[in-house]
């Protein structure tokens, strides 16, 4: 069975039953604790922790995902995929572990002919959580699995959670023999590459706190209700389907195998070594397509890291295959062919995807061939001093510099007959990474080395900040570096960080972005400042680019700030404190700040809220904002002690610490908040503050965004554009058009359903025509033919059965209808007993016919399905058949 057919029959089993079918999510997970997504649950993640009400009890779907913990293994062992698809059904509160063991068990062990994916009962084992006795007892005494098929797995296997904190929950996983040449008896409990998993099913009921791994975590306790989350391994299943022997040999990927010993020269089957690099190849060309398309680019960090070294993992191992050149272009191009047709918008953004694609092996193989040189060096360095071992150090550079993964290294010392310190090498990559990981803690700041700026700051003071009151003003250089080097002097072109005495550039922090604008020095000399951070506390760096001139230390300075950026962001940030205050007066204390971003003309606010907002209070609170600033309060800053600031009243903001000698900023009679920022003078000059929505950023915190002054007036301008062009197109008026096209999407769905009933009722009317025209072969009624292309396999087996219970009088009857859809043929072939009893059985004949057509196909002995490849060959097909039943007669 093709892994698209797989999808299919997934998706059709439970929308028949009551499921809502929902799209794939892009792999780019909409969840701050996660890079990518690994897991169909994610986007459901909401529902199962009620911060939302989900808008369907049941729902299913067939999710991409990325996992990369096990990279290593991807090749090595049968089962490991980067890339993978996850199908999934879904209940939030409805049926539970009773309805989900029975979906499963029956779309598992339904034959192939009825929808299923016709796996034998016998060879299916389970395994469930230590004390789930109740899953247990629904195997055994409700399905039937005997008890020797079913075993307790500990936490590690049977217990499911993200990894993070979270929906968890004890599962069941049925996993499948496959068979004695897969190593030894016992099942999933002592083999897992004989008894492979397929399907997990998770009975996602508990909350789970932090934690490390898979078992070391607290249960904090019950979700709002009872839910069901499972996954299918598409590509495992398929394995099995397709009977081949790891999922790289299944239909998608294989195709990408083939074009990798294409390009190489080198045969699949030929060699261990080349097996499994020839899998890594496909695996991973798969990922980085899907995670490209997803809109991933590579990078040094985060996903982009994942997506670099998955990538670069691919060309590397088609190195070792023998290749020279490029060979990312043509893999690429068999990925989308083959994944396009699941994933249509990989076609669509083809361009796009081999930009970046080829963009990266280009800068790989520069980086290779850079490499490869020092490296050429080293060996014959190492040669002449009669060494046989490089070493470690020169392991390290070509992997620090040139991005050298250590087996490529290992691998090309080798063809020159010398081994490599690895012991060496590992104990620098460990001495950087601890290295790294103190840079990561100073980085929080943004700054790795903070000496530089702690000089400046002794040597000068603090930064006297007049950007309150001024927007301009003299100042003197007292402090400069070059490439984050203290320097004298710096010239045109240069990157330079300036510190001034004094400045009117807001430095970023408490959520307002820095100011930009210019310097202009007495030598002539002109900076652009892009940037203004405060990395240790008091002094303002100003990042920019020298335009023209000399730029020295002590040179006297004319600092302009960039005024219309500032009153941008002056207005968003007067608008963030009245967004605060409103919420805070509509939900109630918890909707205290957790952070927030202003710039130019929009803002982004995040707090704290068990649940989402509901539309109607967004609403209100954007009336009550509104309302507000059109009664032109004024904003006023007093600095204050922290005891008087408490004392008036005011709020703090979350998680910020504050000196003794606080800010604080009120607006009018409504809101009073501790505040660093630059605000308006008067609330009127905000003109407009419009609320874009909320979404949720992590458990238990919410985030609205907004648009404030003439953005937000522009974005209602287009609103209202679209507003009046549906008015004109239903013809109708803008208050009536929710009526309006709630009425013709039901009007819609009523015609497709009338539109049904006509098809059934056409294809039925042929039943009798059908009957009417069976000949008779020898005493065997024979009712054989093509019907109208197109028409599907569901229908036809209608059809055929409808037709066979015409058939009267005993005769014994064999009906074989034969059509063609998407160019492919299809047929269905059924028999009554009369017929059976003369030792026609529809599995076999549709096995002949199927044969004849170039494909496969099978059921049972009364009614079998099949189809192939080669539409030319029907009437032969045809022919066949009626052979075959001639001989019977
Ligand atoms: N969420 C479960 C898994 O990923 C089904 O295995």
């Amino acid at each position: 069975m093709e892994s698209a057919e797989i999808r299919r029959r997934w998706l059709r089993f439970f929308e028949e039953r009551g499921h809502t079918v929902v799209p794939s999510a892009s792999l780019i997970a909409d969840d701050p604790t996660l890079l990518l997504v690994p897991a169909g649950m994610v986007p459901f993640k909401p529902y199962f922790l009620g911060e939302v009400k989900p808008p369907f009890p049941r729902a299913t779907s067939v999710q991409k995902c990325v996992r990369t913990p096990d990279i290593e293994e991807v090749g090595k062992t049968t089962r490991h995929g980067t890339f993978f698809q996850m199908c999934g059904n879904f209940s939030f509160g409805d049926y539970f572990k009773e309805g989900a063991i029975k979906y499963a068990w029956e779309l598992l062990t339904t034959p192939v002919a009825d929808g299923g994916y016709g796996l034998e009962p016998e060879k299916l084992w389970i395994t469930v959580y230590l004390d789930d006795d109740e899953a247990e007892r629904i195997w055994r005494d409700v399905i039937g699995v005997p008890a020797q098929r079913i075993q307790r797995l500990g936490k590690k296997e049977n217990y499911w959670s993200m990894g993070v904190p979270g929906p968890c929950g004890p599962c069941s996983e049925i996993n499948y023999d496959r068979g004695p040449e897969f190593g030894i008896e016992g099942g999933p409990a002592v083999n897992d590459e004989r008894y492979v998993e397929i399907w997990n099913l998770v009975f996602m009921q508990y909350e789970r706190g932090a934690g490390e791994g898979k078992e070391d975590f607290p249960i904090l306790g019950d979700l709002p209700s009872q839910n069901i989350d499972t996954g299918l391994g598409l590509e495992r299943l398929a394995m099995i389907l397709q009977g081949v022997q790891n999922m790289y040999e299944t239909d998608t990927l294989r195709v990408v195998i083939d074009k990798a010993t294409e390009l190489t020269g080198v045969r699949y089957g030929a060699a261990q070594n080349s097996d499994v690099a020839l899998r890594v190849v496909a695996d991973h060309m798969r990922t980085s397509t899907m995670l490209i398309g997803d809109g991933v680019t590579p990078g040094n960090e985060g996903r982009g890291y994942v997506l670099r070294r998955i990538m670069r993992r691919a060309i590397r191992n088609m190195r070792l295959l023998g290749a020279t050149g490029p060979v990312v272009a043509e893999l690429l191009d068999v990925v989308i062919r083959t994944m396009g047709q699941q994933y249509p918008e990989l076609l669509t953004d083809r361009q796009r995807i081999e930009t970046v694609a080829l963009a990266e092996e280009a800068a790989f193989l520069k980086a290779l061939k850079g490499g490869t040189n020092i490296l050429d060096t080293a060996v014959t360095e190492t040669k002449a001093a009669g060494g046989t071992v490089l070493a470690g150090d020169k392991a390290f550079l070509l992997h620090d510099t040139w991005g050298f993964p250590i087996d490529l290294t290992l691998e090309m010392a080798a063809e020159q007959g010398l081994s490599v310190d690895e012991d060496g090498f590992r104990r620098l990559m460990k001495e950087q990474r601890e290295r790294a990981k103190a840079d990561a803690k100073a980085k929080k700041t943004g700054h790795a080395d903070l000496s530089a700026y702690r000089e400046v700051a002794d040597t000068s003071g603090a930064t006297d900040f007049t950007g309150y009151t001024l927007t301009e003003g003299e100042s003197t250089v007292v402090g400069l570096l070059v490439d984050g080097v203290p320097s004298p002097a710096a010239s045109e072109g240069d990157e330079v960080e300036v510190v001034l005495d004094r400045t009117p550039f807001y430095a970023e922090g408490g959520g307002q972005l820095a100011d930009q604008g210019r310097i202009k020095l007495d030598t002539g000399a002109v900076i652009e400042v892009r940037d203004v951070q405060k990395p240790v506390p008091g002094v303002h760096v100003h990042k920019g680019v020298v335009q023209v001139g000399e730029v020295t230390v002590g040179a006297s300075a004319f600092a302009t700030i960039d005024v219309r950026r500032r009153r941008a962001i002056a207005r968003a940030h007067s608008a963030t404190h009245l967004t605060h205050q409103a919420l805070r007066d509509a939900l109630g204390p918890t909707a205290a700040q957790a952070g927030s971003e202003n710039s130019p003309g929009r803002f982004r606010f995040d707090f704290g809220s068990p649940a989402a907002v509901p539309g109607s209070v967004l609403t209100d609170v954007e009336q009550r904002i509104n309302e507000v600033l059109s009664h032109e309060l004024e904003v006023q800053a007093e600095v204050m002690s922290l005891e008087e600031a408490k004392k008036a009243g005011a709020i703090a903001e979350f998680g910020e610490k504050y000196g003794e000698r606080v800010r604080v900023v009120t607006i009018g009679d409504f809101s009073k908040e501790l505040c660093g920022g630059t605000h308006v003078a008067n609330t009127a000059q905000l003109g407009l503050v419009k609320l874009l929505g909320e979404s949720s950023i992590g458990s238990g915190v919410r985030r609205v965004e907004a648009l404030v002054g003439a953005d937000a007036y522009n974005f209602l301008a287009k609103e209202h554009t679209v507003v009046a062009q549906l008015t004109e197109l239903v013809k109708g008026r803008p208050e009536e058009l929710p009526e309006k096209i709630s009425g013709m999407l039901a009007k819609l769905k009523d015609a497709e359903k009338e539109i049904e009933r006509y098809r059934a009722e056409k294809v039925l009317q042929a039943a009798a025509g059908l009957a009417e025209g069976a000949r008779d072969v020898h005493g065997i009624a024979l009712a054989i033919g093509r019907v109208p292309d197109g028409t599907g396999a569901d229908d036809l087996r209608k059809l055929v059965l409808d037709v066979r219970g015409r058939i009267q009088g005993g005769r014994a009857a064999v009906v074989a209808l034969f059509t063609v859809v998407n160019g492919r043929p299809l047929t269905v072939i059924a028999t009554n007993e009369a017929a059976r009893e003369r030792g026609l059985k529809a599995g076999d004949l549709v096995r002949t016919a199927a044969k004849t057509l170039g494909g496969g196909g099978g059921g049972k002995p009364d009614v079998a399905q099949g189809g192939g490849q080669n539409a030319d060959a029907l009437d032969e097909a045809m022919a066949a058949v009626e052979r075959l039943v001639a001989e019977a007669a």
